[in-house]
């Protein structure tokens, strides 16, 4: 998509037959994830959601059955105040403390699943590696038994495409994510009883503690449960894969990594520059807001291109070359302003143990297709298997 982005920027903000505003340069992007008179609440006006036939339809927005999404509306979906007080509570739980505290379980399993490979000459790096990392992760912050999690892994993939708008606009989509959503609510009904019966050191139990007055109500539990099994699973199974692949494309910096792994933080944060996990995020204009010469009117849907901005000549040198030593970094990977990523710490975490590791356990890793096949959605962007030759 990254050649249609350079089109796009010659207009910062670029607007569509259908009346939604798309938005690709770094400096409009930045202003518009802080400005108050942008919303992230879900439930736009249907009407402005239409098919275009425009090549940058594969970006915009499908309505879905709005009653639905109310109900278990997780505070990626909200606006102040209550994405403040979801939030804020979601921030303690998700304590500095206890994302160090995940190092020495994650450098076990990265090395447990790396051990799984020997023997073996042919990969898919996806299924053996990036997809069941992050999702044991999170199920063991959670606090999930470790005998349910092999539920989770059927559920995190089904549940991804809730946050890949045109997917979910899809009424096939919709009625299996709703099943799978109640078969969660029920399961995490049940977790949260025990947790509130019998507390133990996880976010889980965090997050339902405390009396009537203070404690978070069940709906807005769970959403926030799933919330953080969805946010936190695809984008981080893509960026260690688009960081694999990024490396075997580029195999000096491959090299670079084994000999140096200290560098591993600055690589990171340029896979998270160069393939954003999350290409755009949408918002809705609850003012008229003038912009780069333009004015996007209320009740416009926005689309936010973080991958365009990242790549935004005027913010970055040299834009379309991978570069882990430019200076002053500042992608929009993880967004920015109130909804900036609150698992961002985590995930460095985790692509960093991962990609060292590999770097130094993966022999003579060999892509076997190039470019590998890609997941259908456009927002979360990510090889869907990533074939290797390894040498045993
Ligand atoms: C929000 C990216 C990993 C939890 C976001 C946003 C982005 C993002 C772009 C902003 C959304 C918006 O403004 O609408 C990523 C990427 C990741 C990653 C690229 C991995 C490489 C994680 C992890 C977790 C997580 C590991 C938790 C386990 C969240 C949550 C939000 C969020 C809860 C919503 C914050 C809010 O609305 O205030 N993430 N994320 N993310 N992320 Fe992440």
């Amino acid at each position: 998509p990254y050649g249609l982005f350079a089109e796009l920027r010659r207009e910062p903000v670029c607007r569509q037959e259908d009346g939604t505003y798309v938005v690709g340069t770094h400096a409009e992007i930045d202003r518009l994830l802080h400005d108050p008179r942008i919303s992230s609440d879900d439930l736009p006006d249907p009407q402005h959601f239409r098919w275009t036939g425009h090549p940058i339809t594969d970006l915009l927005v499908r309505p879905v059955r709005a009653e639905i999404r109310k109900r278990h509306r997780p505070f990626i979906f909200r606006d102040p105040p209550d994405h403040e007080a979801l939030r804020g509570r979601v921030m303690r739980a998700f304590s500095v403390e206890r994302v160090r505290g995940m190092r020495a379980k994650t450098e076990r399993l990265t090395h447990d699943l790396i051990d799984k490979l020997a023997g073996k000459a042919r990969i898919d790096l996806v299924d053996a590696f990036s997809y069941p990392l992050p999702v044991t992760v999170i199920c063991h912050l959670l606090g999930v038994p470790p005998e349910d999690e092999p539920r989770f892994h059927g559920w995190a993939t089904q549940l991804a495409t809730a946050l890949e708008p045109n997917q979910r606009g899809d009424e096939e989509t919709q009625i299996k994510n709703e099943e799978t959503f109640a078969e969660i609510a029920d399961y995490l009904q049940d977790l949260v009883k025990a947790k509130r019966r019998e507390p133990a050191d996880d976010i889980l139990s965090d997050l339902a503690a405390g009396d009537d007055a203070e404690r978070m109500n069940d709906y807005d539990l769970i959403a926030t449960a799933v919330l953080l099994l969805v946010a936190g699973h695809e984008t981080t199974v893509n960026l260690i894969t688009n960081g694999v692949l990024t490396l075997l494309r580029f195999p000096e910096h491959l090299e670079r990594l084994r000999r140096e792994p200290e560098i591993a933080p600055r690589l990171i944060e340029e896979f998270l520059r160069y393939e954003p996990p999350v290409q755009y995020r949408t918002r809705l204009a609850l003012a008229d807001i003038p912009l780069a010469g333009t004015t996007i009117p209320e009740g416009a849907p926005v689309v936010l291109l973080i991958a365009s901005g990242n790549r935004d000549p005027a913010r970055f040198a040299d834009p379309e070359r991978f570069d882990p030593d430019r200076r002053d970094n500042r992608h929009l990977g993880f967004g920015g302003g109130l909804h900036y990523c609150v698992g961002a710490p985590l995930a460095r975490i985790e692509a960093e143990i991962a990609l060292v590791a590999l770097s130094r356990r993966l022999r003579e890793p060999r892509l076997l297709a190039d470019p590998p096949p890609y997941r259908p959605g456009a927002s979360l962007r990510g090889p869907s298997a990533l074939p290797l030759a390894i040498a045993g």
